[in-house]
């Protein structure tokens, strides 16, 4: 899965190499980040000119903080490749005035012209960055309260359930849908989800849902059976 994601990605910056690309975290896309680097290493793939968003931050918790998606991305991809840290873009989740914060975002991405290849890795409930099932798909970047499924499902990475922040910073629906490509990554454990949100309706309560209607999408997922 990892390797076909990358190699996705290595050709998008072959055509592209001042690419826009779109980030996730989790445990999902660490295979993926580990592939990247070694290519990069290996003099396969150049992140000079590349960009990167992150699709999601923590509420509450500095980029130095170890559960921080600040720390993931720096620990497992930017600190390892030859990306220009100014180049990197993710949310603020000490933010004080959380709505400039939200808005920042949005013109920044605008700003650097959209974003061309999005990374996306599915929840067990159906998120897709922190976009968690509700009766309406948001547009843009807002300031979420996580679903207690993602609460405890996050919770693995927290020495308690408590520490887990409640709110967090997503990148909205309309912002992922239009990015050029997307690209779903989902492991053997989220097939049910991952059925679900490609065959069953297509509603905001199952949010990756609505990326069956995007023209650019290429799901990745390591299966036992047929879906
Ligand atoms: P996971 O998270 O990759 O850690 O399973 C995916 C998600 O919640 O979007």
């Amino acid at each position: 899965m990892s390797c076909i994601a990358a190699d996705f990605i290595i050709e998008q910056i072959r055509e592209k190499p001042a690419s826009n690309l779109g980030l996730a975290t989790g445990s999902t896309p660490l295979g993926l980040y580990e592939r990247l680097v070694d290519l990069n290493r290996n003099g396969k793939v150049d992140f000079s000119k590349v960009s990167t968003i992150n699709l999601d931050e923590y509420c509450g918790l500095a980029p130095e903080h170890k559960q921080s998606y600040g720390y993931y991305m720096d620990t497992n991809l930017f600190s390892k490749v030859n990306i220009k840290k100014k180049n990197t873009h993710l949310l603020n989740g000490l933010a004080s005035d959380i709505d400039a914060e939200c808005k920042r975002y949005d013109h920044l991405i605008d700003s650097l012209g959209g974003i061309d290849l999005q990374i996306l890795g599915i929840g067990f409930n159906g998120h897709i960055g922190f976009n968690e099932p509700s009766d309406e798909f948001v547009r843009n970047t807002y300031c979420v309260k996580l679903a207690r499924k993602t609460i405890t499902a996050n919770s693995r990475f927290f020495n308690s359930v408590s520490q887990v922040p409640r709110f967090a910073l997503t990148m909205g629906i309309y912002t992922i849908m239009m990015s050029r490509k997307l690209i779903l990554l989902a492991d053997a454990n989220k097939q049910d989800i991952l059925t679900k949100a490609l065959y069953g309706s297509i509603t905001p309560k199952v949010p990756a849902s609505i990326c069956s209607l995007h023209q650019n999408l290429m799901v990745i997922c390591c299966s036992g059976k047929q879906i």
